[in-house]
């Protein structure tokens, strides 16, 4: 007689999907060809594959962009019909997918479902004369999703019915992601976190509450989900009351919903990083105040960048017990006050910069405030 196992049992006795790091990140914009012009020629993004009609793919346009290890994958509807087009008119432009690199699809799709996870594509196996690639997909917060993508067996550039291309060698020096940042509905981070933790193993590394977290009218929470075998750190966050609304829910009511707020992009070199983003256009949030500078310089001893130039950038500074970072968001890259970027260095420390969380998150709310949503 077969003996019934308990759900909860059963879970705790399965593997983790077994992680290797962020394969791409895959944005649905309204127009792939113009975006692909902007994250190459301002953010210093190769564009190295393209798939669409030309290429046999005929509801889509997708372009594959690179720089150091960061790949992003830009995708525009050819009509208004199907997921795409409907996830671009409730969103705007926005991450649809975080991938993760996996070994095995099959295997990490069956221990993301077993353990909780929500199935949105079964393994699914794509080829071409490079070779070929499985693929899963999971939910994750709102309309986002995690794919799995087991690629050890494809030789090609990106995916099958891609094909290659070389347009943009302007790196301004961006390696790799250091975190990438969900918005969650108030009430909902802890359930964000224990799903990380309870699918994938991650641990909470750091947490903010409101009052780590607040300037004068609005307040977040804030919890650091990390994997600690590949460094994958997905902080969560979700709004907080303060005396005004919450840039969270700013974010929630403009995106409709959970989904990624932004995406940290680490440098070597942040002032020659920020220096160039700047120069091709892209825009941060400024306007830090002079005292900020005029501080640091007074505590400035161990700092090796010119404050002048940090001032300069609009680049803010964090110190913790093992070194400090610097960091600096951009302005929204949408029409929509959702998405952004951010650019950080690290030099010895881990954390988030929670000392520089009052003067940018003043910065942002300058913002709300200039769009009327600051009430
Ligand atoms: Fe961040």
């Amino acid at each position: 007689m077969a003996i019934e196992t308990p759900a909860s049992e059963a879970t705790a006795n399965l593997a983790f999907p077994e992680l290797l790091g962020t394969d791409h990140v895959e944005l649905y914009v309204g127009n792939a060809r113009q975006a692909a012009y902007f994250y190459s020629r301002a953010f210093g993004f190769t564009v190295i594959a393209y798939g669409g009609p030309e290429t046999g793919i005929r509801d889509r346009a997708s372009y594959v962009l690179e720089q150091g290890k960061v790949r992003i994958v830009l995708t525009s509807p050819l009509g208004p019909e199907g997921h795409i087009a409907q996830h671009i008119a409730l969103h705007g432009d926005g991450v649809r997918a975080i991938a993760l690199r996996v070994h095995d699809a099959e295997a990490a799709y069956l221990a993301a479902t077993s353990r909780g996870a929500t199935g949105i594509q079964e393994p699914t196996t794509v080829s071409d004369r490079s070779g070929s690639l499985t693929y899963a997909t999971i939910a994750t917060y709102g309309d986002t999703v995690h794919h799995f993508i087991a690629r050890d067996d494809y030789a090609g550039i990106h995916w099958p019915g891609f094909r290659e291309e070389t347009r943009g060698k302007e790196s301004v020096g961006v390696r790799f992601i250091d975190h990438t940042v969900g918005n969650v509905e108030k009430g909902k981070m802890d359930g964000c976190v224990n799903f990380y933790s309870e699918v994938f193993g991650f641990t909470v590394f750091q947490e903010f509450d409101e009052n780590d977290i607040a300037t004068q009218y609005s307040a977040l929470r804030s919890k650091v989900t990390r994997d600690m075998n590949t460094m994958i750190t997905f902080p969560i966050n979700e709004p907080a009351v303060g005396l005004k609304k919450s840039q969270i829910q700013e974010y929630l009511e403009f995106y409709r919903g959970a989904g990624v707020q932004h995406i940290a992009l680490h440098t070597d070199d942040i002032i020659s990083t920020v220096g160039a983003m700047r120069e091709r256009g892209v825009q941060f949030l400024s306007s830090t105040p002079n005292e900020y500078y005029d501080e640091l310089r007074e505590h400035s001893a161990g700092i090796a960048e010119d404050i002048d130039e940090l001032q300069r950038l609009n680049i803010l500074v964090d110190r913790e017990e093992d070194g400090y970072l610097l960091q600096l968001f951009t302005r929204p890259v949408t029409d929509r006050p959702t998405l952004f970027f951010e650019v950080i260095q690290r030099k010895g420390a881990k954390g988030f910069g929670k000392g520089n969380f009052k003067a940018l998150f003043e910065s942002i709310e300058r913002e709300q405030e200039a769009r009327g949503n600051l009430v």
